[in-house]
């Protein structure tokens, strides 16, 4: 995982201006912090920073990765997919890249098609990446968003197995009629930008939190127990759940639909607020640093977003806590990779510039 090294408390927001207090803050979503990205962080660089602490932590060669799936609704530009950017800094010479877009439940969707691609005989080691750079796209102005939300990445490798143990079921969902509820309104094709846009903050995230928090309290639990059922266990066999991080009310309300006790579900939100696509794998990450998940426990994974989205993951946990412990040193072979990883698209794109010099000429040449 990755957060950014600014972290803004609750107190700095209502000393910038803003009508808040921690007080209100705290109480309504239990949020006390949130990292934001300094001026040259981007979602590219969280992602990759991410992507180099998992690929440590597997001692995986990114020359072996057959596919990326980077999660976000922050992406460095609308095209191309921040995940090619992310493969070329890899050195994957080797994968396939694409952003996915399923607002907050996006890595849990990532989860599932990379599971179904692997399952499917087709990939073998996929890097799966939820990256968001939010402080982007929020208005500072708008109380009603812009405290709820933070940056970061969190990124996981999955690997085919024979075992028994990793993903056993996913369930994904959509439902559009309540896509206006949670929106970036400019800067797509339905409202391409102009000054107007831009003039009305209109590329900045709106959202109805009343409605988004009714969808979110029923559909927590819901796909969670959808989820349970398909891998065929009882709720009571699920030792964690890392839900998607976006309101401590949300998850209290999951936790007493599911009757399961709320120390049953992982909570990181007090320090980094909403980091939507990344909140999953970085409290996944957590919670594996902090020794709280072991090998052969059942695992499930939940989200829910714009869209409106949803999706679940249930994971039967197959890795040693030693195996999956913070890389602690720097790996030398894997970082001479990655400078020649650099040095290799530095030069395909002079290569390429002098192709298009040389092709002019010989051109201009032969009309002469
Ligand atoms: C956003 C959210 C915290 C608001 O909490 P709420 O209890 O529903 O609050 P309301 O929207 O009813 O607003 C209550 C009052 O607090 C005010 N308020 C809103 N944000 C505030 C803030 N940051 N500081 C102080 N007051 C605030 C409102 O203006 C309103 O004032 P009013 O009664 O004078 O009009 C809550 O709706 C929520 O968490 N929704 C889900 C959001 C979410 O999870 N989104 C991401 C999904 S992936």
């Amino acid at each position: 995982m990755y957060v950014p090294k600014q972290a803004v408390s609750n107190d700095e927001l209502a000393q910038r201006g803003l009508d808040t207090s921690d007080e209100w803050i705290r109480t309504r979503t239990g949020i006390a912090r949130r990292h934001l990205a300094g001026d040259h962080e981007t979602t590219a660089q969280m992602a990759i920073a991410a992507a180099h602490d998992a690929l440590e932590v597997a001692d995986a060669d990114p020359r072996e990765i057959d596919l990326i799936i980077l999660a976000t609704v922050t992406s460095n530009h609308l095209m191309p997919s921040t995940a090619c950017m992310v493969q070329d800094a890899l050195g994957a010479i080797r994968a396939g890249a694409f952003d996915l877009n399923a607002g907050c439940s996006g890595f849990v969707y990532a989860l599932s098609l990379a599971q179904q691609a692997i399952a499917s005989g087709e990939h073998n080691l996929v890097l799966v990446i939820g990256a968001e750079t939010l402080s982007r796209v929020l208005n500072w102005e708008d109380r009603g968003t812009c405290v709820l939300f933070g940056d970061g990445a969190g990124a996981v490798l999955l690997r085919a197995t024979e075992g028994p143990a990793g993903i056993q079921a996913s369930v994904i969902g959509s439902d559009g009629s309540g896509s206006n509820l949670l929106i970036i309104p400019a800067g797509g094709s339905a409202m391409p930008a102009t000054r107007d846009t831009v003039d009305q903050k209109l590329h900045c995230i709106q959202m109805n939190g009343q409605e988004v928090f009714r969808f979110a309290t029923t559909i927590l639990a819901q796909a969670t127990e959808q989820v349970v059922t398909k891998a065929g266990w009882q709720i009571e066999d699920v030792a964690l759940i890392v839900p998607h991080q976006a309101n401590m009310r949300i998850i209290a309300s999951a936790s007493k639909r599911l009757k399961l006790p709320v120390e049953r579900f992982v909570v990181n939100l007090e320090e980094y607020g909403n980091t939507s696509a990344a909140s999953i794998p970085i409290a996944l990450c957590e919670a594996v640093q902090a020794g709280r998940i072991a090998p052969g426990e059942n695992i499930v994974l939940v989200g829910f977003g714009a869209g409106l989205t949803w999706g679940a993951t249930a994971i039967k946990w197959s890795v040693a806590p030693g195996e999956a412990a913070a890389p602690s040193y720097r790996n030398v072979w894997r970082w001479l990779l990655y400078r020649w990883a650099g040095l290799r698209s530095f030069t395909r794109q002079k290569a390429r510039r002098m192709l298009v010099l040389f092709i002019r000429k010989a051109d201009h040449l032969g009309r002469r």
